[in-house]
């Protein structure tokens, strides 16, 4: 497959650098410092906090060529726009790969509405300057697969073709047949935590400021509340249901796992602050307006 990742972030260069060493054709899209840093020494991985750091000679790119298979997009939800104006002049189908509660529709309002996939990265961790440190896997996260979906929530070839080729090169790859659900679900809970992660100064400090985590709880059920659509996954739907001291203490464990220490939640910087707000936006946008 001739792959193009677009956004050499955390994630894009996760991605690109596990396709590239299951032999597939892949360029990745990067630009500024991160650019010559992946042009002198391509990607660079760690685990976690170890030290050893391996290098992934992934070809890089600054402009996008022609004549892809697939186009991938790992951006934050405020730089997409600018993205999509390239994308219209560049052919293939596009992999959204990222936070977005606008729908698809208003991607494919520029790019063309068949060209639209959805989906979300499943695999993380945070920049170490020009070192991805990524999350280890472990039983659990090992089972939780990458969402993709087509728009319309059909099972097409294309979608099964693309689940395919990803998990033959170990990615753990599934079919969703209602992805914008699932990323507007998945929005209503990661703005309240994330602005209640930055505000309190980490995830931590939040832990052990029980009303801030109950401020945060009340939030997150008050956007589910407002979904159009039924929460997906349905376990969501817990955090509606179960009483509040219990969902309390659950999320301050969670809060002060190392799950959370290793994450990106506990990476503030002003791309995380301004896509939060941009996710808080579509969120509250109208239904009709998506
Ligand atoms: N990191 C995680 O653990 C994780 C986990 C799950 C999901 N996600 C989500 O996945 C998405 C991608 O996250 P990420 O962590 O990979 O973000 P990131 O580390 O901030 O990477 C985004 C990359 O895209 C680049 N970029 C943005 N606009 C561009 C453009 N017009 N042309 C070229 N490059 C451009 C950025 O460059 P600049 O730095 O120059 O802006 C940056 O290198 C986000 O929605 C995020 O919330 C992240």
């Amino acid at each position: 497959m001739k792959l193009l990742v677009y956004g050499a972030g955390v994630c894009g260069s996760l991605f690109a650098a596990r396709m590239h060493q299951a032999g597939h054709d892949v360029s990745l899209l990067a630009r500024g410092e991160r650019l010559t840093a992946l042009r002198r020494q391509g990607v660079r991985l760690a685990e976690e906090d170890g030290p050893a750091v391996k290098r992934v000679p992934v070809p890089v790119i600054e402009h996008p060529g022609a004549g892809y298979d697939l186009i991938t997009v790992f951006v934050r939800t405020h730089q997409v726009d600018t993205v999509l104006e390239t994308l219209a002049g560049v052919p293939g189908d596009v992999l959204f790969l990222l936070n977005w509660a606008a729908g698809p529709q208003t991607l494919g309002a520029v790019i063309g509405q068949q060209r639209v996939l959805l989906g979300f990265p499943t695999t993380g961790g945070t920049m170490d300057g020009d070192v991805v440190r990524y999350r280890m896997s472990n039983v659990i996260t090992r089972r939780v697969a990458m969402p993709i979906g087509e728009p319309d929530g059909r099972t097409t070839p294309r979608l099964e073709r693309i689940v395919e080729t990803f998990r033959t090169a170990g990615i753990n790859a599934k079919t969703e047949p209602r992805m914008d659900a699932w990323l507007r679900t998945h929005a209503a809970f990661e703005v309240p935590l994330g602005q209640a992660i930055h505000a309190a100064g980490g995830p931590a400090a939040l832990a052990d400021t029980p009303d801030a985590v109950r401020g945060m709880l009340h939030l997150i059920r008050q956007n589910l509340a407002a979904l159009d659509t039924p929460p997906v996954p349905r376990a969501f739907t817990a955090l509606r249901a179960l009483p509040q001291g219990l969902l309390v203490a659950a999320l301050r464990r969670f809060l002060k796992s190392p799950t959370a220490a290793h994450s990106a939640l506990n990476a503030p910087s002003p791309a995380t602050a301004a896509e939060l707000e941009r996710l808080a936006e579509q969120l509250r946008a109208p239904a009709g307006t998506r």
